[in-house]
């Protein structure tokens, strides 16, 4: 018989958002009647049609696909020139931010990407994250053998726990210890926080000063209210020889279903081999693009290029300015009924403590079953996350105003 990869076996329960729907599904199984009140503030998915641009984009796209004169087979599997040319200059040069063209690959979404990334990493390095954490990053190290098991907290031994706690506002300082690798992820799924310029100066110190590498989960810059806190870890002096960037169309031009996001690989990025040679990780990532994949459809790349005209840039505003009303709508709804609250300002999440003495789950339950909303248990996403809970600004403005009103009921 085949052997099965048993590091698997070491993740507790199931992902967490499946694990949410599946709590939900067996709640509108016992309570028909309530499913339809049911209004869903758990999983940070986009409600909002794509804007107008990408649609009529991907559309001109499908045209071309069905005419032998425009037809297209496999595209560059590291994505067409059109999409990362269009990328680099506006999302990066136009901001004076060196990254050329072939710095950036293209994917499905940076969820996949911040799993793929291991494949070019070693297994000896020692990772870093912070806790609570976005739950991808822990669990694709477990699932490649980067752990030992899950403690009795749900943490894994072997990662080093960075802290992010209401005393340092949610922005872990370097560890005193040596790590190769650190995932940060700013603006911050869950909490909402955003880091700022002096404090990503000092994450590009230390990585650079350790030679580590900083995995920079950018996937919510688009948020970013405050001027000067930082859209890219580019933005930092010497982040190009110690970063890797993951972005995402998800939530910036409402791609969660469409898929596409992209990596930001710099060339001048460097790893060492065991026997202490220093090489660049560009080739490898271009590699491992070449070989397990084709790239992303050609229709979705033209509705991402879509995005960044002046008529998608526009609408993506709008859909951006959108999600934040209803982040502040939240955020003032359970402000109002005493609750602290947290995050909101540069990310459509909320981060909100529980009453005392409420474990996360128990207020996801309460919120469930007195409330009929559905929000995301702080401990899901770490340790740390215990005696949170997360609400997601993603929803229609009908449904955020009443989940605010219903907020006004938790006694
Ligand atoms: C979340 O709710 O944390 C995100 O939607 C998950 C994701 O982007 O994969």
């Amino acid at each position: 018989m085949a052997y099965l990869n048993e590091n698997y076996l070491k993740l507790q329960a199931g992902y967490l958002f499946p694990e949410i729907a599946r709590r939900v599904k067996e709640f509108c199984e016992t309570n028909p009647d309530t499913a339809q009140r049911l209004i869903r503030c758990g999983i940070g998915d986009v409600t909002e049609p794509l804007p107008h641009a990408v649609v009529e984009a991907m559309k001109r796209a499908v045209d071309e696909l069905g005419d032998r004169e425009t037809f297209r087979g496999y595209g560059p599997e590291q994505g067409y020139e059109f999409l990362r040319s269009t990328i680099a200059q506006h999302d990066y040069r136009d901001r004076k931010i060196d990254v050329a063209d072939d710095e950036i690959f293209l994917s499905d979404g940076s969820k996949p990407d911040c799993g793929h990334i291991l494949d070019i990493l070693g297994d000896q390095n020692k990772v870093a994250i912070t806790d609570p954490v976005y739950p991808v990053y822990v669990d694709t190290n477990v699932m490649t053998g980067h752990t030992g098991p899950a403690k009795a907290d749900g943490s894994f031994q072997g990662l080093v726990y960075l802290p992010c706690t209401a005393e340092n506002n949610f922005v872990p300082q370097p560890p005193k210890e040596h790590v190769d690798l650190v995932y940060l992820c700013f603006p911050n799924n869950p909490t909402g926080a955003v880091a700022r310029r002096e404090q990503l100066a000092r994450w590009v110190e230390y990585a650079r000063e350790h030679e580590a590498i900083l995995l920079f989960d950018a996937a919510y810059e688009a948020y970013i209210s405050e001027p000067d806190i930082p859209h890219s870890i580019f933005e930092i002096p010497g982040a190009r020889e110690c970063a890797i960037e993951f972005r995402s169309f998800s939530k910036t031009g409402g791609f969660t279903g469409v898929r596409c996001g992209f990596t930001v690989v710099p060339k001048t990025l460097l790893a060492r081999t065991e026997n202490g040679r220093k090489l660049p990780l560009h080739p490898l990532w271009h590699r491992r693009w070449s070989t397990k994949a084709n790239g992303v459809s050609y229709p979705v790349q033209r509705g991402a290029e879509a995005v960044y005209s002046t008529e998608g840039r526009e609408q993506v505003r709008a859909l951006v300015n959108h999600y934040m009303g209803n982040a502040k709508i939240l955020r003032e709804g359970a402000t109002n009924v005493g609750l602290r609250v947290y995050g909101g300002t540069n990310a459509p999440y909320i981060w909100v403590k529980t009453p005392a003495g409420t474990t996360s789950w128990e207020m996801f339950d309460r919120m469930l079953n007195e409330l009929n909303v559905v929000v995301t248990p702080g401990s899901g996403f770490g340790a740390q996350g215990e005696g949170y809970f997360r609400i997601s600004a993603f929803n229609s403005r009908v449904n955020a105003e009443e989940v605010a009103r219903r907020l006004g009921k938790l006694s």
